[in-house]
């Protein structure tokens, strides 16, 4: 049973995962976004205090909930980064504390090849995905389109250079004075409005190795701020829709195109923009044109939690087992994928005892 712990932003979550039953016994999400309202953001030491005092309760909630006990734990996963240093250390020194305790492995995951994993959980906790897979990971933090060969074997095939979708669409919807978070909000009110009445530009359309979405948040600003712009709810449904179709096909025609070139086994969409139904929508438009098999995780596992970190977890140990980063790995605030092989390298290197 591998006891996961992810504490990287602003959610304290705990799972408890056995890979060979494929059993998720315990899957707990503490959220702080009441914590933060005030500041209209996340406050990295109030959060780092609030992982504190949490994770803990956490841990022994899911062993509750669970029915097992602390020996019952052969690994414990933890978020490594990316994330906010001070929240990552929390999680990450509880881990050691833990695995010193009881002589456990511990590894260190990364967050985003978490998001990535999670779209391997089947609907009953098995590991289900078919590599390689095409996987877009959208989310407030991260604009990705990675090829996943394996655990530990991605190509990022496209990045953002300036804004991430997400954070995209909570700058156009506080344009458009919609209430935080802006995403949903501005979803819902593209559901009323009429894409076409409104001429957006998509960035970089030959360009299909990156995204940009900051051109496009500027040129919803200059029609807000137009005299001529009319403040009622049907302009801002317009608006708000043709945002959302702007960004929706800067990352569909850049996914169709990675896919016709790679010719993924199966393609993913991850990370709290996948939740936007219209993107869902567009994606799987094509997987069925393209008779891809298309993962949607459920939406709890889109936003932030630790089954995504027990499920890369069980990916690499089901790769190598006993695989273990060892106790003197550091928290990495940044932690590109791309240099994740590096990581399988160092504890490779390790002499066993050495830890
Ligand atoms: O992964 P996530 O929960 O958190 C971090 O990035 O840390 O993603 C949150 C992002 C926010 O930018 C939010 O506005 C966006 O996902 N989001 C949506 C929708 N639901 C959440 N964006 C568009 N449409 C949605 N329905
Ligand atoms: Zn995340």
């Amino acid at each position: 049973m591998i006891l996961a712990i992810e504490t990287s932003c602003d959610e304290t979550a705990v799972a408890l995962y056995s890979p060979a039953t494929a059993a998720l016994h315990a899957d707990l999400v503490s959220s702080q976004i009441k914590l933060h309202l005030p500041y209209g953001g996340v406050v990295p030491e109030l959060a780092a205090r609030e992982h504190l005092q949490a994770l803990p309760l956490l841990v022994g909630e899911a062993l509750h909930t669970a029915g097992a006990k602390l020996t019952e734990v052969s690994a414990v996963a933890v978020t490594r980064g990316p994330g906010l240093k001070g929240c990552l250390l929390v999680g990450i020194s509880f881990a050691k504390g833990l695995a010193l305790a009881r002589n456990l492995p511990l590894l260190g995951i990364n967050h985003l090849e978490g998001h990535l994993f999670v779209g391997d959980l089947g609907q009953n906790g098995e590991l289900s995905l078919t590599f390689p897979t095409l996987a877009l990971l959208v989310s407030g933090g991260h604009t990705l389109l990675v090829l996943v060969r394996g655990v530990r074997d991605y190509e990022v095939v496209a990045s953002t250079r300036d804004d991430a979708a997400g954070e995209a669409f909570d700058k156009i919807a506080t344009l458009l004075g919609l209430p935080y978070p802006g995403g949903p909000a501005l979803a819902a009110r593209a559901a009323h409005g009429n894409a076409a009445r409104v001429s957006l530009p998509v960035a970089l359309p030959n360009d299909l190795s990156s995204f940009s979405f900051s051109g496009l948040k500027t040129a919803v600003r200059r029609l807000v701020d137009a005299p001529t712009f009319k403040r009622d709810e049907q302009s801002i449904a317009d608006l708000a829709a043709a945002a959302q179709e702007a960004i929706v096909r800067a990352l569909t025609e850049k996914t169709i195109a990675a896919a016709n070139r790679l010719r993924p086994q199966s393609l993913l969409l991850t990370g709290g923009v996948a939740a936007n139904a219209r993107l869902q929508e567009s994606l799987k438009a094509f997987a069925a044109r393209a008779g891809i098999p298309l993962h949607l995780p459920p939406k709890r596992w889109c936003t932030d939690n630790a089954a995504m970190i027990a499920a890369a977890a069980a990916r690499l140990w089901a790769a190598r087992p006993q695989y273990s980063d060892g106790l003197e790995f550091d928290a990495l605030p940044r932690w590109p994928l791309q240099d994740l092989a590096a990581a399988v390298e160092a504890a490779d290197r390790r002499q066993p005892g050495e830890e």
